[in-house]
């Protein structure tokens, strides 16, 4: 559905969180225009494409900064767990594109908190009666797929629980892409916690292409084995390592992965591979054991995973990734007002 007229005149039509089996999202040409963006489910590889083209014109020589499609528009933020990049760089995206932004970091600043204890839903629909666009992070699965329904307006699902981080993965899989010129073929190792949002919206992306899925993850840190299940019945090889040394050298891309909740149950022990307590990527080990051209990403915020120590060297491109999630996101904003 293109956007015509003002994004504050047109009346969403509620929907439950998409899934791969919600046959309204097959019917969709136009998955971002005027559509809640909630997880990576609703995107195909032709989608994802005309993302990375969008992103790809905010590149060009011939882009012109000064241009304002998002005049008038607002972006509305309810963080209910924190942030850095995400939350200001959807922020950012919305003031370069020229729109305004409002709304609320920390929770203990709204009715949510103290005596009236606001019910999140009550909050959802009273944003989407002030802005055009909603982006909003929530501690509970499921949230954003919640504001949809009771918002006036597209949402964006920053990060839910132990759901999916759509809007990470877009950058995650545009910085490949730009990296390497491609993103089928790849190799890529994922490390240390495989149980986080990131990990999983992005091998949803991934499952789009031919890509081979190496992991290594910290014991009882391990892939959903649904999602692996979901891989493999999309043909990509997954392969399990239990040595970071011999991982190395077969892989092309490092995804190191932070724990960032507490709260996610350790899976139990399996037999096979045995599994380290913990795995940390450092300039040492890339320089002796990694390919030339490998490359280390990573969602940051890091924590034991990744030493500063490969922040000097050719392997970092975490920084680039970062960086990227601005202008993915003036992209996909740009892409959901229709412009
Ligand atoms: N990568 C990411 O989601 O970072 P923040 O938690 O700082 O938003």
């Amino acid at each position: 559905m293109m956007v015509t007229s003002a994004m504050r005149d047109i009346r969403w039509t509620p929907r439950s969180a998409p899934g791969a089996d919600d046959p309204s999202l097959a019917n969709d040409t136009d998955r971002f225009a005027g559509q809640h963006v909630l997880s990576m489910r609703q995107y195909d590889r032709s989608d994802l494409e005309q993302l990375y083209t969008a992103t790809d014109t905010l590149f060009s020589e011939e882009y012109d900064a000064s241009d304002k499609p998002l005049e008038g528009k607002i972006l509305l933020s309810a963080f209910f767990e924190k942030s850095t990049r995400t939350r200001l760089s959807h922020e950012t995206a919305m003031l370069r594109l020229g729109g305004s932004v409002s709304g609320f970091a920390d929770a203990q600043v709204t009715r949510a908190a103290g005596l009236a204890q606001e019910a999140h839903e009550d909050i959802y629909r009273m944003l989407s009666f002030y802005g055009d666009v909603l982006v909003t992070r929530h501690p509970d699965t499921g949230a954003p797929g919640k504001a949809a329904h009771v918002a006036s307006i597209p949402v964006i699902n920053a990060g839910d629980g132990l759901g999916e981080h759509p809007t990470q993965a877009m950058t995650d899989l545009y910085t490949l892409r730009q990296e390497f010129g491609r993103i089928d073929d790849l190799r890529i190792l994922f490390t240390e916690d495989l149980r986080m949002r990131c990990i999983r919206s992005l091998l949803i992306g991934l499952q789009h292409y031919n890509c081979e899925i190496h992991c290594l993850p910290a014991a009882g840190k391990g892939l959903d084995p649904t999602l692996v299940q979901e891989l493999r019945a999309h043909g990509r090889l997954v392969i399990e390592h239990s040595d970071l040394i011999r991982a190395l050298p077969a892989v092309d891309v490092v995804y190191t992965s932070p724990t960032l909740r507490d709260d996610v149950p350790r899976q139990p022990p399996t037999d096979t591979p045995s599994q380290p307590s913990s795995v940390t990527i450092t300039r040492d080990v890339l320089e002796q054991h990694a390919g030339a051209g490998l490359v280390v990403l990573n969602e940051l915020p890091r924590r034991g995973e990744l030493s500063s120590d490969v922040d000097e060297t050719p392997f970092n491109r975490y920084w680039k990734q970062a960086a990227n999630g601005l202008p993915v996101r003036m992209a996909l904003l740009k892409l959901m007002f229709g412009k």
